[in-house]
């Protein structure tokens, strides 16, 4: 019998819908939430209000393109957190509704643990290259920077993580210093393609082990810039492609030596990203270039499911199936991480 998952992702500014038959992508939607960048980030109200304006069509159209029946759907798994408590009501609501008038379980699903198996998504005959247990990964996303080891589809542990911001806030933040519209790390990304990484250097975080740290690097950028438009008013605008590359090259820098250090520690050589940073082309050219120099292999989710996507909530509910790991229908969503 197939197991055929509908996905439900709601947890920030994303609203996504995505259909897996027996753990291949058939379908996966996503309706992005123009309305937050004006305000420089995401603006919680607005993002429930979007949510619930999208998720029934976003969720129709993944089902009609999926081409199933909505009666052949096997169970509904959903992010219960972390992410925005009214963003995720909307599609814990949602997931909770179609599976009680449809009669099938729901699947409770851990945001951060979807974006590890992101690197697994593939579409029907598709052949990729999927990484054995144990591996490594980088997760590096708007909300979380954390080095993992990935032990099963169901079993990980962080051997590091940030101590204050994370790598996408450290994008999102020097944009923003910079005039750039939200999200901010996708622009730094298309600037820094046509700059000079060596332009401008700045402060790196001195923490121990596999511990990161950004919110220095912050301010280290947000210094170098006001000390420069004091003198030159149009600094920002004449230099703003050798500034991208040069945040851009420093957080990566900063990343890879905990991921070298990571894999000199484990010993193990199977290299993943994954979550909305992974996206950044330098860090996926980094990533491939470091692998060859150390003798990885290395794992990058396709692009599109990089961001925020529901696909990567079916499979990691795909893999709950299997073990019949499924939610209860009183569980409320939860905004901060759950261990
Ligand atoms: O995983 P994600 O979509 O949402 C969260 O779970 O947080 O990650 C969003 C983050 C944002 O900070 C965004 O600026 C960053 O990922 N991001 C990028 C790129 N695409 C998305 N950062 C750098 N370069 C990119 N191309
Ligand atoms: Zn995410």
């Amino acid at each position: 019998m197939n197991v055929i998952i509908l996905g439900i992702e709601s947890s920030c500014d994303d609203t996504s819908a995505a259909v897996l038959r027996n753990g291949k992508v058939i379908s996966n939607r996503v309706a992005n939430q123009d309305v937050h960048k004006e305000y420089g980030g995401v603006v919680p109200e607005l993002a429930s209000r979007a949510h619930q304006q999208n998720i029934v069509p976003v969720v129709e159209r993944a089902i009609a393109s999926a081409g199933v029946d909505k009666k052949d759907i096997s169970a509904v798994a959903f992010t219960r957190g972390p992410g925005l408590m009214g963003a995720l009501l909307v599609g814990t609501s949602f997931a909770k509704g179609f599976a009680l008038s449809a009669n099938i379980p729901i699947i409770d699903v851990n945001h951060l643990h979807a974006h590890i198996l992101s690197v697994f998504l593939q579409e029907e005959g598709e052949d990729k290259k999927i990484p054995p247990f144990p591996f490594l990964c980088l997760l590096v996303s708007g909300g979380h920077t954390q080095i993992l080891i990935i032990h099963d589809y169901l079993k990980s542990e962080i051997i590091g993580q940030t101590i204050d911001d994370a790598a996408g806030e450290a994008f999102d933040k020097c944009a923003k210093v910079m005039g750039l519209p939200y999200p901010g790390g996708p622009l730094i990304d298309q600037y820094a393609a046509v700059g000079n990484q060596e332009a401008f250097s700045f402060s790196r975080p001195q923490v121990k082990g596999l511990d990161f740290s950004f919110s220095g690097l912050k301010t280290s950028f947000l210094y170098t810039l006001r000390d420069r438009v004091k003198r030159d008013p149009e600094f920002i605008q004449n230099n703003q492609v050798d500034l991208s590359a040069s945040i851009q090259a420093t957080i990566i820098d900063i990343l890879m030596d905990k991921l070298i250090l990571a894999a000199k520690k484990t010993h193990i050589h199977h290299i993943a990203i994954a979550g909305g940073v992974s996206a950044n082309s330098g860090l996926r050219k980094r990533l491939r270039s470091e692998g060859e120099k150390q003798g990885w292999e290395v794992y990058i989710p396709e692009f599109r499911y990089s961001t925020d996507n529901a696909a990567m909530i079916a499979l990691a509910g795909h893999h709950k199936f299997l073990k019949k790991e499924f939610g209860n229908i009183a569980d409320p969503p939860y905004a901060r991480i759950k261990h």
